[in-house]
């Protein structure tokens, strides 16, 4: 079995993979992948796995891109899609990465997979690891994990663990701890899990003809996500599939937000956050551990990152419930939120085109849902009840 790493024994930052453009454009040119439907695997050619692999799969990418007219139109927006990554089988992104994750850890020979997580990276992890029958230990920062998404982890048969401490502190415990226990890592510390998640970039350039959108809107927690669409995108480019890339806006929430705090002062290192705090508990991460990745892929698109209040978080959250029949979890509500913040502070045209990842799905934290909405109205069941609740009598 190979020893895995993750980050450069010299210089400590975080592995990537790198692709070599002239056999990746052999590759593409000899495949049938354009006639592929929509999904991660469409890509295998320019995903890093043995090309006899046995595929763990559940389906996963293909997600919609949704145009959302009374959105828009309530918005004053001409030109404003969502990515509903939350449509995804464990209902978030994750599962783009933890398909080629778990891949990659059958063909290394691992045998227990971990990490640690604010909840969906966890609650992908059990279901993949279960379909691959690996064990599984992840480790929760205590009481501050979505139902949902604990529930999803605990059905699928991994061993929970709750930190007494913030998702930081249990990364932190998970990257000390995963060699000496024999544990394969697949938090977004491992650039497997980008290659997967870069797909979402490529099925965006798919869904629109061939090309790229103006602006790519997406919430920054470890910076993982971030990183990933931009590596898709840079990668069409310089493969000539599509002739320009996004700028790309990194949204955080503002009480735990060291990567957007780094853009506004001009800092070159990040000052970690000691007690992250937001209604958005997926992105309640201080210390993004793909902090230097996520930093050279906005900048390099062009792009900066800012914040949002969870106020604003809410809103949008409640915007993309009501307007666009997408129901999200709040960390995906928080590009849309970013983009609403700039609209009335002018930094973007109403007509820019825009493309919004939402990353989660709204049932995974059916609190936070709760708590904002009217309870449901109580009656007899009667037809003249019902008459007098709906003000017909
Ligand atoms: N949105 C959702 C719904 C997430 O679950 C996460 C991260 C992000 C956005 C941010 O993505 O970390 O790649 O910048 N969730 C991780 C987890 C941390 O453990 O589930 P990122």
């Amino acid at each position: 079995m190979s020893r895995p790493a993750y980050a450069c024994s010299k210089c400590g930052n975080l592995l990537e993979v790198r692709t070599d453009v002239r056999s990746s454009k052999e590759r593409l040119a000899k495949s049938d992948w354009k006639k592929r439907p929509l999904s991660v695997w469409k890509y295998r050619e320019l995903i890093p796995v043995d090309s006899k692999a046995k595929v763990y799969s559940l389906n996963e990418g293909g997600t919609p891109l949704l145009e959302c007219s009374r959105l828009s139109e309530h918005l004053g927006m001409k030109n404003l899609r969502i990515k509903f990554d939350g449509t995804n089988p464990t209902g978030s992104f994750k599962d783009r990465g933890m398909t080629v994750g778990i891949t990659k850890a059958k063909e290394l020979g691992m045998k227990v997979v971990t990490c640690a997580s604010t909840g969906n990276t966890s609650a992908s992890l059990a279901a993949y690891a279960g379909l691959a029958d690996l064990k599984c230990v992840v480790l929760i920062p205590e009481g501050k994990v979505a139902l949902g998404k604990l529930a999803q982890a605990m059905m699928h048969g991994a061993l929970v663990v709750s930190v007494k401490g913030n998702f930081d502190q249990a990364l932190d415990l998970v990257m000390k701890s995963s060699e000496k226990l024999g544990m394969y890592v697949l938090n977004s510390v491992n650039p497997f899990r980008i290659e997967g998640q870069k797909t979402a970039a490529f099925e965006i350039c798919d869904q629109m003809g061939g090309r790229s959108p103006e602006y790519l809107y997406i919430p920054v927690g470890n910076g993982g996500n971030s990183a990933a669409y931009w590596k898709g995108f840079a990668e069409f480019e310089s493969l000539g599939v599509v002739s320009s890339h996004p700028i790309v806006r990194g949204i955080q929430a503002e009480g735990a937000a060291p990567v957007a705090k780094m853009f506004e002062s001009n800092a070159k290192e990040l000052v970690a956050v000691k007690k992250p705090d937001t209604v958005a508990t997926a992105i309640r991460i201080g210390n993004p551990a793909n902090w230097k990745k996520t930093v050279r892929a906005i900048k390099e698109s062009g792009g900066y990152a800012s914040t949002v209040s969870d106020e604003e978080i809410l809103r949008a959250q409640g915007m993309l419930a009501k307007y666009a029949g997408v129901f999200a979890e709040p960390a995906g509500a928080a590009a849309l939120a970013g983009v609403i913040k700039d609209l009335k502070l002018r930094k973007i045209d109403k007509s820019a085109e825009i493309v919004c990842v939402s990353t989660g799905h709204g049932l995974k934290d059916p609190d936070v849902a709760i708590s904002q909405s009217v309870e449901p109205a109580s009656i007899e069941a009667s037809m003249s009840a019902l008459e007098k609740l709906l003000g017909s009598e």
